[in-house]
């Protein structure tokens, strides 16, 4: 498998603390030549496309030329050394959180924004497995097929949610303090940006198919996407300040505000709502054990191992739990969805 090293990390020599570990850029992995794009999942998920199409992520393939945000575009990229406005699509600095790039007889294409394969995993080798009930009946095996060929499944919420991430956190110190570009989306939360015009549920629970309606998530599920989406959070703004150079630049000071604002607050009150570390989750506790130990100052490659330590954490407690013990945190949900979610 071929792994395209991002620039920044060639540049500030923590090639060697990174390497071998995907994590933090789990959408550069999406191999081009394993795309297929969202007209191949149209003809079974019309419902989901649908509500794609209505979303920014479908239309920001022109961020550049929407009206709302091409003279922004256009700022940053030329503070980034990008000439040509034309050229963000394809350039390196840009193409992996804006784009989908697919690779057909050796020429690399943008084919779209934000698609479904940059959360759902490059499709080739899974599209006509995951969903192939007559010729594999058992779920089960269906979905350690589709797993093994590149799936990400939505019920394996951290690994999914990883992508959002590595994309609405942003990792190149350079991109935000010389390019302008903002550090992280104001606000992020796992369970309000996914709650709005990303929202597409037409499975529900049993896996029947609904047409009619777009569900919302069951509560048990939000309780997990809290706690994951929270847990994201601080392994990636770890990653960002362990690679941050310039103390005094916005880069640093946003990556080392959300970690600290995770790790001495957000966290413990979690860990304090479900009965404390007697009785909170086995994983949540050691992630705080961890975060304690560590130096919360960059540049440091201690902060990635302590990154790496978290994200094993995150895994292992999304794949375990399913929301239906974290009951105690339904008062910290308190529902304020981004956007509008799609009505069929
Ligand atoms: C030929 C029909 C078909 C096509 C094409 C198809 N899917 Fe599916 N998909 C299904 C079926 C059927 C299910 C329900 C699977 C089950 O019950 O195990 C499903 C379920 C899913 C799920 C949810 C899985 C889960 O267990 O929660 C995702 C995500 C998904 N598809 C993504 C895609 C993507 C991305 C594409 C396009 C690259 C695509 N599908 C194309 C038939 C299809
Ligand atoms: C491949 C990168 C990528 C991934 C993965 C991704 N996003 Fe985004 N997202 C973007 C970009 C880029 C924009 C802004 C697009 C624009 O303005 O043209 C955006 C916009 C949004 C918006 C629109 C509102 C706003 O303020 O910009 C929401 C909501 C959102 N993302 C939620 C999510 C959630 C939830 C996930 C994961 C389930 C996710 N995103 C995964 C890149 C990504
Ligand atoms: C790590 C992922 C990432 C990279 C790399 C990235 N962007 Fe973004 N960009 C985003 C996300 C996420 C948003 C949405 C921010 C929000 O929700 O407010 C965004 C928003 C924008 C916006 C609109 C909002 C604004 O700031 O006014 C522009 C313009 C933009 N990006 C241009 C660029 C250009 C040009 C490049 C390459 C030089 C680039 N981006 C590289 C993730 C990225
Ligand atoms: C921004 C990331 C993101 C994008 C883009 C995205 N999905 Fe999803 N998808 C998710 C998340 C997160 C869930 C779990 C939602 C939940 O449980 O509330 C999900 C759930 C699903 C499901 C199971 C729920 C259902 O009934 O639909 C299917 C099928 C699916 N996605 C297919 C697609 C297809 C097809 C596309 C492209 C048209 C797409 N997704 C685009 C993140 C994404």
């Amino acid at each position: 498998m071929k792994t395209r090293i991002p620039l920044f990390l060639l540049a500030s020599g923590l090639l060697v603390a990174a390497a071998g570990n995907s994590r933090g850029q789990a959408v550069a992995l999406l191999h081009p030549e394993k795309v297929l794009g969202s007209e191949r999942c149209e003809e079974c998920h019309k419902q989901e496309i649908l509500a794609w199409k209505a979303s920014t992520h479908s239309r920001s393939n022109s961020v550049h030329r929407d009206a709302k945000t091409k003279d922004r575009a256009k700022e940053i990229a030329a503070k980034m050394g990008i000439r040509n406005v034309n050229d963000i699509p394809s350039h390196p600095l840009c193409t992996e959180c804006h784009f989908t790039r697919q690779k057909v007889n050796n020429t690399l294409k943008v084919i779209s924004g934000v698609s479904c394969e940059s959360c759902h995993g490059a499709a080739k080798d899974y599209r006509d497995v995951h969903g192939d009930k007559d010729g594999i009946p058992s779920r089960e095996e269906r979905q350690k097929r589709s797993k093994a060929a590149g799936m990400l499944y939505p019920h394996e919420i951290a690994s999914v949610a990883e992508n959002c991430f590595s994309c609405h956190i942003v990792r190149d110190e350079k991109l935000v303090n010389v390019g302008g570009h903002k550090a992280r989306s104001d606000g992020f939360n796992l369970v309000d940006w996914s709650a709005g015009e990303v929202r597409h549920n037409f499975y529900d629970a049993q896996y029947a198919r609904n047409e009619k309606k777009n569900l919302e998530t069951r509560i048990e599920r939000k309780r997990l996407f809290h706690v994951v989406g929270m847990l994201l959070d601080l392994e990636h703004s770890l990653r960002g300040l362990a690679r941050a150079t310039d103390r005094n630049g916005k880069f640093y000071n946003t990556m080392g505000r959300q970690a600290l604002a995770i790790l001495k607050t957000q966290l413990p009150d979690v860990i304090t709502k479900l009965g404390g570390e007697g009785s909170a989750p086995a994983e949540l506790v050691e992630i705080q054990k961890i975060g304690a130990a560590t130096k919360l100052k960059g540049p440091s490659a201690d902060l990635l191992k302590a990154a790496d330590a978290m994200a094993a954490q995150i895994e292992a407690f999304g794949k375990r739990e399913d929301g239906t013990g974290l009951g105690a945190l339904d008062p910290l949900l308190i529902p304020n969805p981004n956007g509008k979610a799609y009505v069929p």
